[in-house]
């Protein structure tokens, strides 16, 4: 054959090749990969016809944070729950949409893994055909056996075993890491199969992008605006002044910085002391993912993945990308000054 045919990689083929790197690997991680992937073509295959099929527009409900809850979120919410709860490697699960944990069905066997997820991201975006996501982050069981409880779901982001998230754009990625590196799968539509595009990515040092809810800025503490406007200062060297972008789908933002460098900020305000986004299912994974790339996630004071989390929906502050960027934005934040001459 020719060699220089590259290798077909199929999602299942890295998660055995993965799964062998793990000595006394039981085969019941790769278990949970595989349901999870199945659940995202099924979520894909909603998205790419959701202006066809009478599933855009909002349910009417509101989730428990206020967000208008819709049709294709309680979709993802209720495909990624289906396709997880008889597989027999969960002890328990948590979702963005349900206020307490979801437990297995008693007439299915738990198992040792735990799964929190974000089914749809970006939801305000979708009737607007902009790119949305699902965020998804899996640790080990602390409880003894049986039912997963509650502690299972709270447990600090270092202790992830793996992170990832599905972004529904222009072509569907899967992008997760078990710790050893990230890795991207492309979906190929004609045969339904993941297939490996990105191989161990790693987030460029510094960027040239910046990416923020400019229309928060009002609200902001003073390291936070004095680093905007810092960004946004000529300096050729420093490649200064940064283009802005901003999708308003944290998994859209975060694949773009991911590939290209930068910063994202999701930063707390005068309002929401916390900020916006949750720790547990957006966070956390994306702040594994992009440590395990090279990169670095901090809510503006320590490590993201240090972070005690108290309760299963709590918000934190975000920053996360280039470790150089990171770093000048943290030094702002700790009362650099900029002097504007
Ligand atoms: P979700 O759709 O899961 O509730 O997440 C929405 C989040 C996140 O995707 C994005 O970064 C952020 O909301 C955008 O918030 P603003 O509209 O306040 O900028
Ligand atoms: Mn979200
Ligand atoms: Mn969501």
């Amino acid at each position: 054959m020719n060699s220089s045919q590259s290798k077909v990689v199929t999602i299942e083929r890295h998660i055995n090749e993965q799964e062998r790197l793990h000595t006394g690997a039981t085969g019941d991680f790769s278990g949970v990969l595989r349901d999870l992937t199945l659940a995202f073509k099924i979520i894909w295959r909603q998205t790419s016809k959701a202006g066809l099929v009478n599933i855009l527009g909002a349910t009417g409900k509101e989730n428990i944070h206020g967000d208008q809850v819709k049709k294709l979120d309680v979709f993802a919410d209720e495909t990624i729950y289906k396709a997880m709860d008889h597989g027999g490697n969960l002890c328990v699960m948590a979702s963005e949409e349900n206020e307490d944990v979801l437990h297995i069905p008693d007439r299915y066997p738990t198992g040792k893994y735990v799964l929190l997820y974000d089914p749809l991201d970006g939801s305000s975006n979708i009737d607007a055909n902009v790119s949305i996501g699902t965020i998804f982050s899996i640790y080990r069981r602390i409880s003894k056996s049986g039912k997963g409880t509650i502690e299972d779901c709270t447990q600090g982001g270092f202790k992830q075993i793996a992170a990832g998230y599905v972004v529904y754009g222009s072509s569907t990625m899967l992008v997760y890491t078990t710790g050893n590196g990230v890795y991207g799968f492309t979906l190929d539509p004609s045969i339904g199969e993941f297939l490996l595009s990105h191989e161990d990515l790693k987030i460029p040092a510094k960027g040239k992008i910046y990416s923020v809810n400019e229309g928060n800025y009002k609200y902001w503490q003073p390291g936070v605006k004095k680093y905007i406007k810092f960004l946004q200062e000529e300096n050729k060297e420093e490649s200064r002044p940064y283009s802005l972008r901003y999708i308003g789908s944290l998994v859209a933002d975060f694949h773009r910085t991911l590939l290209y460098g930068g910063i994202f900020m999701y930063p707390s305000d005068i309002r929401n002391k916390k900020g916006k986004l949750r720790l547990m299912y957006e966070a956390n994974p994306l702040a594994m993912i992009v440590e395990q790339a090279g990169g670095v996630a901090m809510d503006g004071e320590q490590r993201i993945l240090d972070i005690k989390p108290d309760s299963l929906h709590q918000k934190t502050p975000l920053f996360l990308g280039s470790s150089e960027d990171i770093k000048i934005c943290k030094e702002f934040i700790d009362g650099r000054e900029f002097d504007l001459s």
